[in-house]
């Protein structure tokens, strides 16, 4: 198995295989919310990376990293990656994804999380933003293995400090395995207002 295994990076093509594996990542997320909003709100994920790659197998993707490298970030990314997050919020309030669940209410939990999230967030210089390995993949290595890939080019761009966000129902043990520490540990308004149950979220470091 483990000699089938490639990476290389992300492209548009590959979205639709990125999107099972979220599905089948955060099942109980994924099931609720519509597949407009999912297909969006992922969308906004992989065109706010500065580091897309994915791994396959016999040419299916099967796990997929993303994340942001700040020397990679121009002033005009920055902006644009704020806009793109407001359009969002836009969207949502003006009923653009029809069976959002009270849409008024995801509004505000969707802004809350972003306002703890930016409080929370510690400082580093690379982030990463999306990390998931297709069910039957995982345990093979493939997760370490894009985070190495990750996490070297980050530090060859002179980045000193990663970060991570994640939440409790997520396989942060992973991150701890890795060598990643936890810093912060906060309420999650949006997926505890999803999955109608208190969630946490935490932040991890780790020193490259
Ligand atoms: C997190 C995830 C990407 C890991 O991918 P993976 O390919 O299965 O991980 P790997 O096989 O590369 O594991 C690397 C190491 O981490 C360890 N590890 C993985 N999950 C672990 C856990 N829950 N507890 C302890 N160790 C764990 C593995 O045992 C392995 O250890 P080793 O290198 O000493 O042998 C995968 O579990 C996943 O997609 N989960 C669902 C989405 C998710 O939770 N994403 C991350 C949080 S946002």
């Amino acid at each position: 198995m483990t000699q089938q295994i490639q990476f290389r990076e992300f492209e548009v093509t590959d979205f639709d295989d990125s999107l099972l594996i979220a599905r089948e990542a955060w099942p109980d997320d994924t099931a609720m919310l519509p597949e407009t909003f999912l297909r969006s709100d992922i969308g906004l994920y992989f065109s706010l990376a500065t580091w897309a790659r994915v791994a396959t197998v016999s040419g299916r993707v099967v796990g997929v990293l993303l994340g942001q490298i700040h020397n990679d970030l121009s002033l005009l990314g920055q902006i644009r990656s704020i806009i793109l997050s407001m359009w969002q919020v836009l969207l949502i309030s003006l009923g653009a994804y029809d069976q959002l669940p009270r849409r008024f209410t995801f509004v505000r939990k969707y802004l809350a999380t972003e306002i703890r999230w930016a409080r929370n967030r510690p400082a580093s210089d690379a982030e990463v933003t999306l990390l998931m390995v297709a069910a039957g993949y995982r345990g093979l290595g493939i997760g370490k293995q894009l985070m190495d890939l990750f996490l070297g080019t980050a530090r060859d761009k002179g980045a000193q400090k990663a970060s991570v966000s994640t939440e409790e129902d997520s396989n942060w043990r992973f991150y701890e395995h890795y060598g990643f520490s936890r810093c912060c540990d906060f309420y999650d308004d949006l997926d505890s207002f999803i999955r109608n149950r208190d969630i946490r979220a935490f932040y991890y470091t780790f020193d490259l």
